[in-house]
């Protein structure tokens, strides 16, 4: 019988009010629909790290602090990420930051893709995202949801539902179909 595959959905914006949330509820019904797929919820609020200020960086060692630890931890048991992606001046969030930063070896060798959101659906975060994954090994899939410009304000301001949008599902679809491809094929090559 095929393994499932473990995907999380990483919510990057932690402040009072974010948009993630809103995000999450239409796509991790989506993300759970998918055959084979275990989903889970990786919320950067929850994940409480301290600001960046380990002696080592984590590719060479282990970081000493428990919340860091956790974190590179559960990192390991997932096959792929896929990131709720606010664009904060131009970038990913510095908590999303943050959270690459405290862990190495949990994040090599997996698929990362963005659900991004913003005046220009986090297009310029979305590319920053990929060029941070690659330092890790992983593989930032070419497929992104991108909830832009005036879809994306009236989301926000509740004047539109998802359901008015029905052309974001196939967004989300060609963006799962790629994470299930890479993550099958990187899942098969760890061994
Ligand atoms: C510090 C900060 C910087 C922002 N910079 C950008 C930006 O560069 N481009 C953009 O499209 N939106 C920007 N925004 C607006 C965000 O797209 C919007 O606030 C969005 O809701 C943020 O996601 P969140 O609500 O999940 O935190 C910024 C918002 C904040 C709080």
């Amino acid at each position: 019988m095929t393994q499932p595959l473990k995907i999380a959905i990483i919510l990057s914006s932690t402040r009072e009010g974010r948009f993630a949330d809103k995000a999450l509820a239409w796509f991790e019904p989506i993300a759970r629909a998918q055959e084979g797929w275990e989903v889970e919820v990786l919320d950067l609020r929850e994940a409480a790290l301290p600001f960046f200020d380990e002696p080592v960086p984590p590719a060479a060692k282990a970081p000493a602090d428990p919340a860091a630890q956790a974190w590179g931890a559960r990192l390991k048991g997932f096959d792929g990420f896929i990131v709720l992606t606010a664009e904060y001046n131009h970038s990913i969030t510095a908590a999303l930051k943050n959270a690459f930063d405290h862990a190495f070896e949990g994040w090599a060798k997996k698929p990362i893709g963005a659900v991004g959101y913003g005046g220009v659906g986090a297009a310029r975060a979305v590319e920053h995202l990929r060029l941070i994954a690659i330092n890790f090994g992983m593989v930032p899939v070419a497929a992104a949801v991108a909830i832009a410009g005036a879809d994306f304000r009236a989301l926000a301001k509740g004047d539109k539902s998802f359901a008015d949008l029905p052309y974001l599902d196939g967004s989300a679809k060609a963006l799962i179909a790629d994470m299930e491809w890479w993550g099958r094929a990187t899942k098969a090559a760890r061994g």
